[in-house]
């Protein structure tokens, strides 16, 4: 399976952060933002991976990243996005990368506590289809959520009024080689953005969409409260050990 970490946008709800660099490239207490979304595919044994950028300061990405030697990787492919399209515009620049292998994508502003391993295995051994990954929240309105009938979602909602249940559609996916076929059927939102919520639905309308629960915390990063959050929550988890620099 490939990976693919996407790192576009304008970032435009940190503004004035990301006046002059990207968002993925602030800091999460001691690391860039776009390590983390890169560490968790590397965690689930993903190493082809892609990164997707955009915006005035992409040439950044490539001197901070270089060829991924701070993951053990040997080589890191890039795209650069022009605008923000949305997430799914982002992902269907990855086609040719792909080149027909099942992918696991995770958006550049998303930090999880433990890993996504159990999750990829399932999915490689399920072969075809989607998998996404489910988290409970207590503010659902703020990401895609899934509607169940019994065990089976049947439909996503992106930032309902109204949650139909508090799982939150977490940034990581994964999908088979269609996905790019969906991608191309999508219309733009009235956010005028090609939503990853209509990919996933149509998984959902296939019957192909599983999920699995993610483990441990995840936060975003993509506003003031979540930004901090996320340092919070990784200075918490790093525990004694980030305690020395403490004064
Ligand atoms: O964090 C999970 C949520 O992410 C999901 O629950 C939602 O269903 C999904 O739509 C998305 O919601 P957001 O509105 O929070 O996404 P945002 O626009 O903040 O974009 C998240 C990341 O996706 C961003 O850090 C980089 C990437 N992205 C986004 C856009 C709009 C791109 O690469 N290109 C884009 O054009």
């Amino acid at each position: 399976m490939k990976g693919i970490v996407l790192a576009g946008g304008t970032g435009s709800r940190l503004f004035p952060l990301t006046k002059i660099t990207n968002k993925h490239l602030l800091p999460i207490f001691d690391k860039p933002m776009i390590y983390y979304p890169i560490q968790t595919l590397v965690d689930a044994g993903i190493t082809d991976i892609m990164v997707v950028t955009g915006g005035k300061n992409s040439g950044d990405f490539l001197r901070l990243l270089a060829n991924g030697k701070d993951f053990g990787l040997k080589h890191i492919a890039y795209a650069y996005q022009e605008g923000e399209g949305g997430i799914a515009e982002a992902l269907g620049l990855c086609e040719h990368f792909a080149a027909g292998q099942p992918i696991c994508v995770v958006l550049g502003d998303n930090i999880i506590e433990k890993d996504i391993r159990g999750a990829a295995d399932a999915f490689r051994a399920q072969g075809r289809g989607a998998r996404i990954l489910l988290k409970e929240v207590t503010d659902a309105e703020r990401f895609g959520v899934a509607e169940f009938d019994g065990d089976r979602i049947v439909g996503i909602e992106e930032k309902p009024k109204k949650p139909k249940s508090n799982y939150a559609v977490t940034g990581i996916y994964m999908y088979d080689s269609s996905v790019f076929d969906k991608i191309k059927t999508c219309k733009p939102s009235h956010r005028n953005e090609l939503e990853i919520t209509d990919v996933n639905n149509a998984y959902v309308a296939e019957g192909t969409m599983t999920y699995s629960f993610l483990d441990g915390w995840w936060t975003d990063a993509g506003t003031f409260d979540s930004l901090l959050r996320a340092a919070n929550l990784v200075r918490q988890t790093r525990g004694p050990e980030a305690a020395e620099d403490d004064e």
